[in-house]
């Protein structure tokens, strides 16, 4: 009796503080503690969650079967040996020495048959622990509050539960959402697995629509996601996607420096970014987000001693770079840029006021040495030019249809931060907080 009356009682105070003013809410919301939020926010769960870390987040495993020749017979040593871990902890790559099989294992090559990127021969992969919160790991000790490990306490704070309540979508991070007229059997795979966990999520919260939660990477997938099921359904099954930091489908500059001096994204302790060129260049998702003419112009963005190459000049740019995958390249297709809202009620929130490289200077033609950066407004990863047409365009196409669509910018807050610092991560909560009401 004590107990329901308590669990009333709860949901009344909750009630009351989603009604008190922004400000004295923010005051009555103590400090985030280990544990979450304080007893007093303990709220009723109302509609189930599923999370979708940044990039580094997913883990891949991998399994050699007899077709796989390595390069190095050390890369051959798990060969019939079952699953292992290829992409869950840089530290262990990198001291047992297994940055070069894992390069070469992590590789895709173009098939020109299925028109599709896959896997080297012999090598097979799966993501784990798909459709767990739990689902996404740090891979750099140095970072133990990337991955979304701190929003996902305070919605535990909140009374969220992994596996009832609170969903993961991993994904394999190599492969990029197609564009039309593209085929990803890895993405048509993904997207089906997501439509089911939502429904899942759904039956098992009574019917519940599902709020969906995607930073970064995650949050772009969320949308493509969206944008890949039927209207009718999406009303149906989906309360409010919550964007935090997502790469823009109209591109930021770091997608060019990453292509020419290897991926920042993928953070490897004492291997140089470099080294990890060869692999980033065989992901599709390393082309995703190139800056996009529309937003970028005729401004050069990279910067060499004979030739400055804008958003108009990729092939040229890769051409010189020497990027190549094996197989074909069939480059035109990746360079749609389109944005589609999702047509669901949806909050956007981004950092800004934080350093971030516009353009990049090379100081001869050599494109393997690290360029020097020329900053502009953002937050740190995403310029805040391309922040500002993306949320503009999703909001121009969701407002004629009166679907929510809210804006919110964060000072001084950067791109992997937004959900982990205190003043920012209390925002993001309460915007949470409001979708579920
Ligand atoms: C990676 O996976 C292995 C095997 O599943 C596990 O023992 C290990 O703890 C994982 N490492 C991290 C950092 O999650
Ligand atoms: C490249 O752009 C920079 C900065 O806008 C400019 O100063 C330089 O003259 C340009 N170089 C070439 C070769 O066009
Ligand atoms: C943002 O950061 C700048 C530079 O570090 C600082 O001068 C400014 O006071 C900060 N603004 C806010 C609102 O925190």
């Amino acid at each position: 009796m004590a107990k329901i009356m308590n669990k009333a009682i709860l949901g009344l105070l909750n009630l009351l503080l989603l009604l008190l003013p922004p400000s004295l809410r923010d005051y009555l919301w103590a400090a985030p503690s280990e544990h979450g939020v304080g007893q007093q926010q303990q709220l009723q769960v109302y509609h189930p969650i599923i999370l979708v870390a940044g990039f580094s987040c997913s883990d891949l495993e991998a399994r050699l079967t007899d077709a796989y020749a390595p390069s190095l017979p050390r890369c051959g040593a798990l060969k019939g040996k079952g699953w292992f871990p290829l992409w869950n902890d840089t530290m262990e790559l990198v001291n047992h020495d297994y940055v070069p099989c894992f390069e070469e294992q992590m590789s895709l090559v173009f098939d020109p048959v299925v028109d599709d990127y896959v896997n080297q021969p012999g090598v097979e992969t799966r993501v784990p622990n798909f459709g767990s919160a739990y689902g996404f790991t740090v891979k750099n000790e140095s970072s133990p509050f990337w991955c979304n490990v701190k929003l996902r306490n305070e919605l535990e704070g909140l009374g969220y539960r992994d596996g009832d309540t609170l969903f993961g979508a991993p994904y394999d991070i190599r492969h990029a959402p197609p564009r039309p007229g593209q085929c990803s059997k890895v993405y048509t795979d993904y997207f089906a697995r997501v439509k089911d966990l939502v429904k899942h999520a759904s039956e098992k919260n009574g019917n519940k629509a599902v709020i969906l939660i995607g930073h970064s990477f995650g949050g772009r997938l969320m949308l493509d996601f969206l944008n890949s099921t039927p209207p009718l359904w999406r009303k149906n099954f989906i309360k409010h996607l919550v964007l935090l930091s997502p790469t823009p489908p109209i591109g930021f500059t770091e997608t060019l420096t990453n292509l020419a001096s290897g991926p920042t994204c993928i953070p490897m302790e004492t291997i140089p970014r470099l080294a990890l060129r060869p692999m980033w260049w065989s992901f599709t998702s390393s082309l995703l987000s190139l800056p996009s003419p529309t937003v970028f112009g005729h401004e050069p963005l990279i910067i060499t001693k004979h030739r400055n190459y804008s958003a108009y000049d990729y092939q040229d740019f890769l051409a010189a770079l020497g990027f190549s995958v094996k197989g074909t390249l069939p480059f035109k297709k990746w360079v749609d840029k389109r944005v589609e809202a999702p047509m669901v009620p949806t909050t956007y929130l981004s950092g800004f006021g934080v350093q971030t490289p516009k353009q990049v200077v090379y100081r001869d033609d050599n494109f393997n040495v690290y360029p020097e950066n020329v900053y502009g407004d953002g937050d740190g990863v995403v310029n805040w030019n391309s922040v500002l047409v993306f949320a503009k365009e999703l909001k121009r196409q969701q407002s004629p249809e009166n679907i929510l669509f809210k804006f919110i910018k964060i000072r001084n807050v950067s791109h992997s931060y937004i959900a982990i610092q205190d003043d920012s991560l209390k925002i993001v909560i309460a915007e949470i907080l409001e979708a579920n009401s």
